[in-house]
Order: C-alpha cells, then structure tokens, then sequence
C-alpha cells in the first residue's frame, strides 16, 4: 500500500499528492488553496468546512460541534481535522477575503494571513455596565469575527473600561492566536507589525515586517552580545554549568541584543515598539534554551538532547523583549540538538522537502546546519564550524557592515570591494572565502592550509604581499588588513567541520556527488559567497559551477514566511518529523574523519 494518496479539490479539479494521514487543510494549501480559517488549523474557529464527496468519510467530535446533523450526513467537515487515508474528492468554499501575497523564502508567493488580527469594532457606551455586561460585548464580537476561542482576561476588559471612559466606543481588538491581547481606541487595524529574528550564535538579525502587506520595513544585524561568553555554543553552555546565575546572565546578554535590534528597526522603518505583536525567533537548540532561560547541559553531553523541541509560545513581557508587552515571542520546532528551528526555517524557505531534485543544503554559520535529500527523504546533521566565517577569532575579521571586505580578485591590481565602498577595515566571511581561494588559485597557497614563504615564490607579482605579522606569516590585502596563517588555519577548521558532515550525510543517503542536482549555499552572508571560491575551498562538494546557488539567509526567511502565514507556520511543525538527523557529536570516528577534510582542494587559475 502506497503511502501516498490524492485529494481532489472541487470546483477546479486542483490534485494535491499527500502522506497517508495528511489533513485536508494542509493538503490545499499544498496547491495554494487558501481554506477559510482563523484559528490556523487549531480545530477552534469552525470556519474550514470542506464537503467530501464521500459522506461517511471520518466524523470527529469537533465536526459534531461545529456542523448540524444534516451538514454532517450531506459530507460536511472540518478541513483542519479530516485526515486522508485514501484519495478523496471534495469541495472546498473560497473565503470571502482572498489574502494578500508577499515574496518570501526563496522567491515564494506567501499569502499574507498571520496569526496577529485586528479587529475593529463599536461598543455600545451605555450598554458597558458591569464586567460582565462589557465582557459579554467583547466576546460577541469576537465570536462574529470567527475568533470566539480568544480568552479575555480581567486585563483587557479593564484596558476597554478605561479606553471608553476617555475616548468613547470605537476601539480595536488585537488577537494573536487564543491570546487577546490588548484593546487599542480607535480603529487602528492599518497599524500591525511582526518581527522575524534570526537567532546565531555570532551574528543575529532581525526584519520588521508590516502583517497587513507583508512588506519588509527594515533589517538589521548585530553581534551576539554572548560572544563574551564563549565564541561557540559548546563554550556557552559551559559557562552557564550549575549556575542559574550564570543562566541569567547569558540570557540577559542575548536580550540586550535583541532590544537594541528592536530599537533600531522601529526607528529605521517609523514603527512604535508597542505597535510589534509577535515575533518569530529561530536559531539553533542551544541559542534558543539560553534565550528563553531554559537549561542547555544536555544539548552539550551524551546522548546530546534538548530539554524542549516543539515550538514555544511566551508572552514578551515575561521574556523581556522590549515590544508590545502582551505580544507572542514565538518559535518553530527542532530537528535533533544541534539541528534547530532555523534548520527547519531554512528547509522551508528552500522547499527541500517538497523538491523532486535531490540537493544539498549548508547553512554557514558559527553552527552550520547541513541537509540533504528531496521530496523522498531528507537527511540533516549540524558541524561545529566556529565563528570563523562570521569574522570571529580572524585577525581582522568584522560583519558585513562598513568598511568589510566582501569580494577579493587577486590580480594586478589587486581589487577588493568594500561594504559601502569605505575603506578597508577588516575582512567579512565571503571575503575571507574569495581570499583563500584566490590565493590559491595564484599559487601562494598550498592544498595543506600553508601560506607559502617570500623567499619559495620570489618572482611572484604578488610577493611584497607576503609579509611577517606578529611572527606570523601573512598576506596583506591593504593597508591596514591582513591575513594570517593562523586565520587560514580557523577557516580551514571550519571547512573541515562542514565537509565531514557533507561526506557523511551523503553516505547515509547513499547519493554520489554527481547525483546532485543543485547544491544550495545559505547563511546570513550566504548571497554574498562566490560559488566558484566556496567550491574550491571545500565547503561544497566539486559539482559544476553552475548547480551551486548562493541564498542568503534561509533561517530568516523561513521565520518570516511563519510570522506572515499561520498556515505556512503549521507546515514547518511537521519538518523534524520526516528528516533523518545524524548526530555528528555521536560518531566514534568523527574526529579520523575530519582529519582527511582538512585539506583545500583549491582551483589553480590564471
Ligand atoms: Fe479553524 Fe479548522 S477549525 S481551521
């Protein structure tokens, strides 16, 4: 028995392929069929009726809640609850407001349904009354509006109070989900923002995204101010060993970062903070346990597990991000330990599981995140690769911001290209990939790491370039930036990191480099990469040229489609469970293997 099955979608005849179990409400979305909905698929706002050709198709106890006798005998159900365990055909209503659509993930059309809703509405001043009589007001309202499932608590019918005493009975209810959050005067509905963040261990950004047009206000990165701490997660969770104090502080570090990001991208895109009512934060396992002040030991020692895995849903204020207080600070699920919600965001964003085509994915970052495999089966680990190609532990490495150099071309002249055309003042992590690699394609590098001599290459054009740093070998690549053998020394630890963990989830898929169909470079400096360089320096497999495809930032893309869409958001829940994780931490011979990955294969060149 295939584990397959068809779900016919009526009047348009649209044919949706699922897994056995599926429900009918993610298998439509699957064909962008957008179904009536505002609970997203929670079984609560009994809008997402669909009737199946089949009337003796599955009756759920919430479908007896939500449909009469005869809508049931007529094939009526609930979208969100019917699961498929053969091929179907049904009928599904349009909604009566089709949604707007964004570009997100990679180059995909989202429509723009977030979990955050405005509600506008007109309180009957004189009927306001006692608790219950202005409760019952706002409860009704909600129930018109589909989202009788908010609960309202003391809170917000005091704020009500309070707003119709001074500004009369024109106020805007604000729903996230079941939360009501608060009650604003006046219509205020043009005015709902969400904030996606990319949580790394390195470097963190953040996008403000406007949630009625899905339109990116502003972005902004910033360094992890948990650097001090240690530069890898390893080091972080041995700081915080035993310590709730220590916890605290990490924590706090983390916080600070994102309340400064808050800060700048209101001001950036003319935002108030208290106008921001969810955000969508991914990272790896062991960033997101230090972010919400949960213990991350076990993540760091054998059997290497995390103390949660499913999406988490707290309130900003008890977080202390510095946005609207009663906003939603949200997550997506984890993989395996090291394997987290920006794993699943990146998959996502790049549709991987979906694909036909087998590709490779690598997410460089301090914790690179590896994937491989199609719509078949998917196979993911997480390397260890450090801080290097987020400028951390190089001489003169920086972000990508003023002053980084971003492209390198080792000719005569030499030509750097610089962020915002400043002068140089350090090098950032695509530089840092184009400069190895060039310098071994012109011959002053060898395949071992090792920076070659003055006086090995004395008729080279480049050798007044060659220089001694701190009784360090050296290249200089301007005035005041230079590249060590000890810098190229982190990049090739990192590289080799990346690759093992590229040899050994192509093992376990039993696939051949040249089965590879595309092979998909992504990280928050992942657009900037140059294929050929990466290429050359092992961080992705020797495939041609043109199959491999440079991103950007696939986590950050990921958590904005899940702020944009709920119905996105709940297809990322089912991720962990159809990847395979492979636990590099765990393998005995982990550390012979990466020994062989340590040499660049490097592309000589003219
Ligand atoms: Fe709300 Fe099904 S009940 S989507």
């Amino acid at each position: 028995m295939t584990d397959v099955v068809q779900v016919t979608f009526l009047p348009e005849q649209l044919v949706s392929e699922v897994s056995r179990g599926t429900t009918l409400f993610v298998a439509a979305h699957w064909v962008d069929l957008p179904i009536d909905s505002t609970c997203g698929g929670a079984g609560t706002c009994g809008r997402c009726r669909v009737r199946l050709s089949n009337p003796d198709f599955t009756i759920r106890a919430v479908d007896r809640e939500w449909l009469t006798r005869v809508e049931l005998s007529e094939g009526w159900r609930l979208a969100c609850r019917a699961e498929v365990e053969e091929d179907v055909e049904c009928w599904a209503p349009k909604p009566l407001r089709m949604p707007v659509s964004a570009i997100a993930g990679r180059g995909r059309a989202v429509k723009v349904e977030p979990a955050v809703k405005k509600l506008p509405i007109e309180l009957e001043i004189e009927r306001a009354g006692p608790r219950d009589v202005l409760e019952a007001q706002l409860r009704k309202a909600l129930a018109d509006a589909g989202l009788g499932s908010a609960v309202i608590t003391p809170q917000v019918v005091q704020q009500a109070r309070d707003l119709l005493a001074e500004f009369g009975g024109s106020i805007t209810l604000t729903i996230c989900g079941e939360h009501l959050l608060c009650v604003e005067a006046g219509d205020t509905s043009g005015r709902c923002f969400g904030l996606a963040i990319d949580l790394g261990t390195t470097t963190v950004v953040g996008s403000l995204v406007d949630l009625t047009t899905g339109e990116v206000l502003a972005e902004r990165s910033h360094l992890n101010r948990q650097a001090v701490f240690g530069a890898d997660v390893i080091s972080r969770v041995a700081y915080t060993s035993g310590s709730e104090t220590r916890r605290r502080e990490i924590q706090n570090a983390v916080l600070e970062t994102l309340n400064q990001l808050v800060i700048e991208l209101s001001d950036m895109a003319g935002v108030a903070e208290g106008q921001v009512y969810q955000a969508m934060v991914v990272g790896n396992p062991t960033m997101l346990h230090l972010l919400l002040g949960v213990d991350a030991q076990p993540i760091a020692r054998a059997p290497f597990v995390t103390t949660f895995d499913e999406e988490q849903d707290v309130a900003a204020s008890d977080l202390g991000l510095a946005i609207h207080p009663q906003a939603r600070v949200q997550t997506l699920p984890f993989i395996g330990a090291y394997a987290g919600a920006d794993t699943v965001g990146g998959l996502h964003a790049t549709d991987l599981l979906r694909s036909e085509q087998r590709r490779l994915f690598v997410d460089v970052g301090t914790n690179s995140e590896i994937a491989l495999g199609s719509s078949e089966g998917v196979w993911a680990c997480s390397a260890p690769a450090g801080p290097a190609f987020e400028g951390g532990r190089i001489r003169d490495g920086m972000m990508a911001s003023a002053g980084a150099i971003y492209r390198v071309a080792l000719g005569d002249p030499v030509e750097l290209d610089v962020v915002y055309g400043d002068v140089p003042r350090g090098i950032c992590g695509s530089g840092l990939i184009q400069a190895i690699a060039e310098l071994g394609r012109v011959g002053l590098l060898e395949p071992s790491g090792r920076l070659r001599r003055p006086e090995e290459v004395p008729d080279h054009p480049l050798v007044s370039r060659l220089v001694e740093i701190d009784g360090m070998r050296a290249f200089r690549l301007s005035h005041d930036v230079v590249l060590t053998q000890v810098d190229i020394r982190e990049v090739q630890a990192a590289k080799g990191a990346i690759s093992t963990g590229i040899a050994v989830l192509l093992e376990s898929a039993g696939t051949r480099i040249e089965d590879l169909d595309e092979v998909i470079l992504a990280g928050s400096f992942g657009s900037a990469i140059d294929p050929a360089s990466a290429r050359s320096l092992g961080l992705v497999p020797g495939v041609e040229l043109e199959k491999i495809q440079s991103v950007g930032n696939t986590a950050l893309e990921g958590a904005k489609m899940a702020l944009l869409s709920f119905r996105e958001r709940q297809r990322m829940h089912g991720i962990p469970s159809r990847v395979r994780y492979v636990e590099l931490s765990a393998m005995p011979d982990f550390n012979d293997r990466y020994l062989t990955e340590l040499s660049f294969p490097l592309e000589e060149g003219p």
